[in-house]
């Protein structure tokens, strides 16, 4: 599932299509603000997620993207099922040094930088500042 703000945003548009043409995966894209081109989806990312078919049990997610968006995918992640340590998130937004010296990415004992920048989701749940 890929989500821009809009059709001219949107990166890796060839790769993605290549994916989509493999048949080894289904995606879904979807932009904020279509404009006069844009046939697909409209809406935010988290539209997609009620139409996606996936068993909870051997599904799990990888996000990229601003940290809002991750509350609402995590919560419709929590509707399909999906269990907490299958959820991964990506947090090097907030790396500053990338050394593990300036505390900017702190999130409690964790600083992303050295720790991450991603995360299993069950490693930051109980971090209210992390997302
Ligand atoms: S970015 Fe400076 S400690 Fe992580």
């Amino acid at each position: 599932m890929v989500g821009t703000r809009d059709p001219k945003e949107r990166i890796f548009v060839d790769e993605i299509a290549d994916l989509a043409k493999s048949g080894d995966v289904e995606v879904m894209e979807t932009v904020d603000m279509p404009d006069h081109t844009w046939k697909g989806n409209v809406g935010v990312i988290t539209t997609l997620l009620p139409k996606a078919e996936l068993d909870p049990s051997n599904t799990f997610v990888a996000m990229v993207g601003p940290p809002i968006m991750y509350r609402f995918v995590i919560a419709e992640c929590r509707k399909k099922g999906i269990a907490s340590e299958q959820i991964f998130v990506s947090l090097e937004r907030k790396m500053k040094c990338g050394l593990g010296k300036c505390g900017h990415c702190q999130i409690n004992e964790l600083n992303t930088c050295i720790d991450g920048p991603v995360f299993c989701y069950t490693d930051i749940e109980a971090y209210q500042e992390a997302i």
